[in-house]
């Protein structure tokens, strides 16, 4: 048997799927693409995430682009983290070249071009469906990362969210918890004192300054309602999962937003969706370009949360995948947990490169048939180093793919064809209209201004002798709160049902 003819054998042996499975290419030996070397990846495995890794250039984006079409043509919906912008294509069909036909053939595959069901989604000033999360869904865990508090801070904001859920003061916005903070320094300041012990001012102050800072950057459009149902991210149409592509270009420079923010989705995830066990194929697949924003900046604490959320999705039938530069971008602990890996070449400049190189060749399987170190710096554009899971959780023969090509637009969308594809959804007239219902904000200070005027009433003198006779009523202010406050929750944070999940965050389960 020729070299060939045996890892040909090599690469059936350790694919054989009773289930379905999606082509991502076909295998490369000695340069040449091998009709019949079939890389597949079974869906079956596809909730054990993944990760796509390489230098710049070398063909990432489109292998997460061919991974996401053919999930689609499975009926697998996925979401895409999209910081570059260049997703967007995927709503159109691509064109057939010379170049791509041949590719084609190459691997076996016919090339039929086609536009997939695509759903454009934002947190900031993109066009597509608006994605909101309310401050008490966020939760104090959360907020403290994304605003960089320190313990003592921490505390104050658990104190707040723990104050606001006993007495009932739904936080919606940042209006609104700038607004509490306000009122546990002022207002209510003897009333907290007495159920929680004396709150700082001077770090009340810097949470303060913090907020502002955030809302600067953009914050404000993110926090509110009508806040995202992660339901609506798993949809399909005419059989086809829907692609969820969430625009980010505009917070690449905010690496804090965006890890929090992915955060708050995968928890969000992992709180509203049911256990799958043991299925054929995953529920959704999330896919993260430019992981390393997400892990760079998080704290040891945030990053053991990342982890453990990580392990536990994947029995929600949810695979997550870091596209990523170098695999070391990725903490040990996650690079464990993949499933799949797709290394595209790296570049060997400076010895802090070859070292990794090193490194990324010994988190592959040893193979006989590929110096792997050698491959990972002489591959070309559109070819990987491939592992998968087959059905038996095995890591399949590694191998050097020629990836498929993307069957739809390997560019992006016009800004007219943005407005037509916003324009037909119909998750956008759902979740576009801004709600401000009553909240903490309005019901503080309408409580503040009734008080004021009974007091104005009783002809009080002096501003000093008022706070005197403000403070014993403090408790009997928080009850009245309390009371028509809970009539009058009619929205989704309905505070009764609601439980804090693994990040302090609520669950929109009802
Ligand atoms: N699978 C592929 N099929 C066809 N062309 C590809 C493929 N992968 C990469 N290319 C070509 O290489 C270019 C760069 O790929 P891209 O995925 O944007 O790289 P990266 O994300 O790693 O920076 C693409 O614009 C495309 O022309
Ligand atoms: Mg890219």
């Amino acid at each position: 048997m020729s070299q060939k003819e045996k890892f040909i054998q090599h690469l059936a042996d350790g694919q054989i799927y009773k289930k379905d499975h999606i082509i991502l290419g076909t295998g490369i030996l000695d340069g040449e693409a091998l009709s019949g070397a079939t890389i597949k990846i079974p869906l079956k495995t596809l909730n054990r995430h993944g990760l796509i890794a390489g230098a710049t250039g070398t063909g990432k984006t489109k292998t997460l682009q061919v991974i996401a079409e053919q999930l689609s043509l499975k009926g697998v919906p996925s979401v895409l983290m999209d910081l570059k912008g260049d997703l967007s294509g995927l709503a159109q069909p691509g064109h057939a070249n010379d170049f791509i036909l041949n590719r084609s053939a190459k691997i076996g595959v016919e090339y039929d071009p086609m536009g997939l069901p695509v759903e454009l989604m934002s947190i900031s000033k993109e066009k597509g469906v608006k994605l909101k999360a309310t401050v008490s869904e966020f939760g104090p865990v959360l907020i403290s990362q994304i605003l960089d508090l320190n313990s003592t801070q921490q505390g104050v904001i658990a104190l707040v969210f723990r104050y606001c859920d006993t007495h009932h003061l739904p936080l919606l916005d940042l209006k609104d918890l700038k607004r509490v903070l306000q009122f546990i320094t002022n207002e209510g300041k003897e009333a907290i004192k007495q159920e929680f012990g004396q709150v700082s001012a001077a770090s009340v102050n810097t949470i303060m300054r913090k907020i502002i800072e955030l809302e600067q950057q953009g914050a404000e459009r993110f926090f509110g309602e009508q806040s995202f149902d992660v339901n609506d991210f798993v949809r399909t149409k005419d059989g086809k999962g829907v692609i969820s592509i969430i625009r980010l270009t505009d917070i690449q420079s905010k690496p804090k937003l965006f890890s929090t923010f992915m955060l708050s989705i995968l928890s969000e995830i992992y709180e509203t969706f049911p256990e799958q066990g043991d299925a054929d194929k995953p529920k959704l697949c999330l896919f993260i370009d430019e992981a390393h924003l997400v892990f760079g900046n998080a704290s040891k604490d945030l990053l053991e949360k990342i982890e453990a959320i990580i392990k536990l999705i994947r029995s929600k039938g949810v695979g997550v995948y870091f596209c990523t530069q170098t695999p070391t971008d990725v903490p040990d602990s996650v690079l464990g947990q993949l499933g799949l890996k797709v290394q595209h070449a790296l570049r060997a400049f400076t010895a802090k490169d070859r070292k990794a190189i090193t490194k990324t060749a010994e988190n592959y399987p040893i193979s006989e048939f590929y110096k792997t170190s050698e491959v990972l710096t002489s591959m070309g554009i559109g070819e990987a180093l491939v592992t998968a899971l087959n059905e038996k959780g095995i890591p399949t023969p590694l191998a050097h793919t020629l990836v498929r090509a993307p069957i739809t637009r390997m560019d992006i969308l016009t800004a007219s064809e943005i407005d037509q594809l916003v324009g037909s959804s119909d998750l956008v007239p759902r979740y576009n209209q801004d709600v401000d219902r009553e909240s903490a904000f309005e019901i503080l200070n309408r409580k503040m201004d009734e008080l004021e005027a009974e007091q104005e009433k009783a002809n009080l003198p002096g501003p000093a002798a008022r706070t005197a006779r403000r403070t014993p009523q403090d408790q009997s202010l928080i009850e009245e709160l309390s009371k028509n406050t809970m009539v009058r929750q009619i929205g989704r944070t309905i505070f009764r049902e609601l439980t804090r999940g693994i990040l302090g965050s609520f669950s929109r389960k009802r």
